[in-house]
């Protein structure tokens, strides 16, 4: 049977973290796979989080199943980070095995409830066409980014969502979580939220990133907006980077809507789709989540760290753009996107010939995490970037 198999190519980006690791070089630059790194270049346990690892050390008293949908508090308190206290709708929410288990239930409940297409940006996440293509969704796309400009293209996108059939879902990148880099105003997440209302489309919004653009608070506003005016949104949930927890597998995906037997309904599914998936989700990263969240030193310490790595990002940012200045248009727009990406207009030739020559790890995409440079770096990197942007 299994030489009936056709071998599988490695993930790209996952082999890039291969071929970074068995080069030898010192100066070498890691800009590939989408973690936070010092400026070591190390990916740090947050203090938070060992600190709450800390009290589950001294106060867990047992290793027996938490609940099919995962625990409780931790997915109430989660949703008051990325909800808000009061969004004005019911809301249920299911605990997943990262922000990828969490779209793949939401896409898995897309389908079983007789929903065929869901519409995602162009350029988006690879693996969000692996999971609504594995799901047995039909991927739509809208036009999202030019490359070469660096701009938004929202009258296109607008008009790409104007064609959607009621019932389609749309995949929207909440804060920082694109690509790109490139966000949507204020104003053009009202008119999103307007358009999605207006044709009943259903928003799957996928949230990693909050509190890496302008704060915490601020960054949830766009998904806010949506939820509030949409009848039905699905939202995935990442622990992943904002706290820090990538190998724990940790996040939650929530059902929002305009009552709470619909949205009931909702979860009681998506624990149905989970315990025939993987029966229930790891619970070492929630628990830590619960506890950092239902502790106010904890919160405020967790909230503290994640505004430093902020700041890290804006200063490797705006150093990166100052550096690469007028030599190339784009450099005024990269300074003013948010977060950890952007998304260069480089070709493959001269991305695989930058970890030929120089040691610059990038996927052949031109996408850069901009975490994975030390400040000692950011001169030399835009130097070598200039004469092939453009
Ligand atoms: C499309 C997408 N969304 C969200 C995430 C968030 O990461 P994780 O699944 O590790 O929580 C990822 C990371 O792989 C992703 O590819």
């Amino acid at each position: 049977m299994f030489d009936s198999l056709s071998p599988q190519p490695q993930d790209p980006l996952l082999a890039l973290i291969g071929l970074y690791n068995s080069d030898t070089r010192t100066d070498k630059v890691d800009l590939g796979v989408g973690v936070f790194r010092d400026e070591t270049g190390h990916t740090p346990v947050m203090r938070a989080v060992k600190a709450a690892e800390r009290v589950l050390l001294d106060t867990q008293d047992s290793k027996s199943y938490v609940a099919p949908e995962g625990d409780r508090v931790f997915i109430d308190l989660l949703w008051t980070v990325v909800g808000g206290t009061d969004c004005g709708k019911a809301v249920a929410g299911v605990q997943a095995p990262g922000g990828s288990g969490a779209l793949r239930l939401a896409a898995d409940l897309l389908a079983k409830a007789g929903k065929t297409r869901v519409w995602v940006g162009v350029p988006t996440w690879a693996n969000h066409l692996g999971i609504f293509g594995s799901a047995g969704l039909s991927v739509q796309t809208y036009p999202y980014f030019d490359v070469p400009s660096q701009a938004v293209q929202f009258d296109r996108m607008t008009a790409a969502l104007e064609s959607a059939e009621a019932g389609d879902a749309v995949l929207l990148h909440a804060s920082c979580h694109n690509p790109t880099g490139a966000q949507l105003t204020a104003a053009q997440w009202a008119v999103v939220a307007e358009i999605v209302a207006r044709k009943g489309l259903i928003p799957l919004i996928d949230s990693a990133y909050q509190g890496f653009g302008a704060g915490l608070e601020e960054d949830a506003a766009g998904l806010r907006t949506v939820i509030a005016a949409a009848a039905e949104s699905l939202v995935a949930v990442s622990c992943s980077k904002f706290f820090g927890l990538y190998r724990e597998r940790t996040g939650a995906v929530y059902a929002v809507g305009g009552s709470q037997s619909a949205v009931e309904t909702a979860r009681s599914n998506l624990v149905t789709i989970a315990r025939t998936s993987y029966s229930m989700p790891p619970d070492h990263g929630s628990a830590v989540v619960r506890t950092i969240l239902a502790t106010p030193e904890l919160k405020a310490d967790w909230i503290a760290e994640l505004n430093d790595m902020r700041g890290r990002l804006i200063s490797l940012r705006q150093g990166l753009a100052t550096a690469i200045g007028n030599h190339w248009a784009g450099s005024t727009a990269v300074a003013g996107q948010q977060g950890m990406f952007s998304l260069l207009p480089m070709k493959e030739a001269d991305i695989l010939a930058l970890r030929k020559d120089h040691g610059i790890y990038m996927p052949t995409s031109g996408r850069i995490n901009i975490a994975g440079l030390k400040q000692a770096d950011v001169a030399r990197v835009a130097a070598t970037f200039v004469p092939l942007l453009g």
